[in-house]
């Protein structure tokens, strides 16, 4: 083999090498970025647990988006969206919430609170008319671990279906007919740190193997 042929070998076993390594490399790296963020995820739907003690730091507006950006990115049936979102700071509103739903103490003490509604306008009719609950709830789950992951704390305080609540929160917001109140989520920064619940419970479980 002469010099240039056996050069030419070199050249090409370095290139193979090369494209082996950055192939290698770059796949190894996805590897850990996906590791890294699939635990983060895990563990913010771990640690989430209702907070309903705040300090009096306000929630920012960007943040508030933020939280309605997240709550809007639910899955919905049919991609119906069928939710409209009050987002409440006067403190009136939240004083007279407060006053009037007893399991709603901590909406008074909440810089914020948001309403969740469905808006029965958009929902599906026929047989999956009720699909709009499942919707506004997806939403708010996703709000809720929103919140926790920004550092904030939130919880879920139930409207729809007790009635007596929803023609309150329906008049003290001013709501269209068609909007019903699914919940109000008190939201703030956490003035207590209580222990996440372990809700793992395997006998409920089934598998159909
Ligand atoms: C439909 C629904 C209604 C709720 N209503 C209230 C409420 O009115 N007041 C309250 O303090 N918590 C309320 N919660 C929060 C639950 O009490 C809480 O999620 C449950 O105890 C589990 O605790 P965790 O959120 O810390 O995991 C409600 C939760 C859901 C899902």
């Amino acid at each position: 083999m002469n010099t240039s042929k056996f050069l030419n070998v070199i050249l090409a076993v370095a290139i193979v090498l090369l494209a082996v390594k950055i192939v290698f490399y770059s796949h190894k790296e996805r590897n850990i970025v996906e590791t890294d963020t699939a635990q983060v995820v895990i563990e913010n739907i771990m640690t989430r647990t209702s907070i309903r003690a705040y300090t009096d730091k306000a929630v920012s507006d960007s943040d508030i988006e933020t939280l309605l950006k997240a709550a809007m990115a639910a899955p919905t049936a049919r991609n119906q969206q069928p939710w409209a979102f009050v987002v409440i700071k006067n403190q009136a509103i939240k004083d007279s919430i407060s006053a009037n739903i007893n399991p709603m103490q901590m909406v008074r003490k909440a810089p914020v609170a948001i309403a969740v509604c469905g808006n029965l306008d958009k929902a599906l009719s026929g047989a999956g008319v009720d699909y709009w609950i499942q919707d506004a709830s997806a939403a708010t789950e996703n709000l809720l671990l929103a919140a926790h992951g920004m550092g904030l704390g939130a919880v879920w305080c139930g409207v729809y279906p007790i009635e007596q609540r929803v023609d309150f929160v329906k008049q003290l917001l001013d709501l269209p007919a068609n909007l019903v109140p699914l919940n109000v989520i008190a939201i703030g920064y956490p003035d207590e740190d209580p222990a996440p619940k372990d809700k793992w419970k395997p006998e409920n479980v089934m598998y159909k193997n």
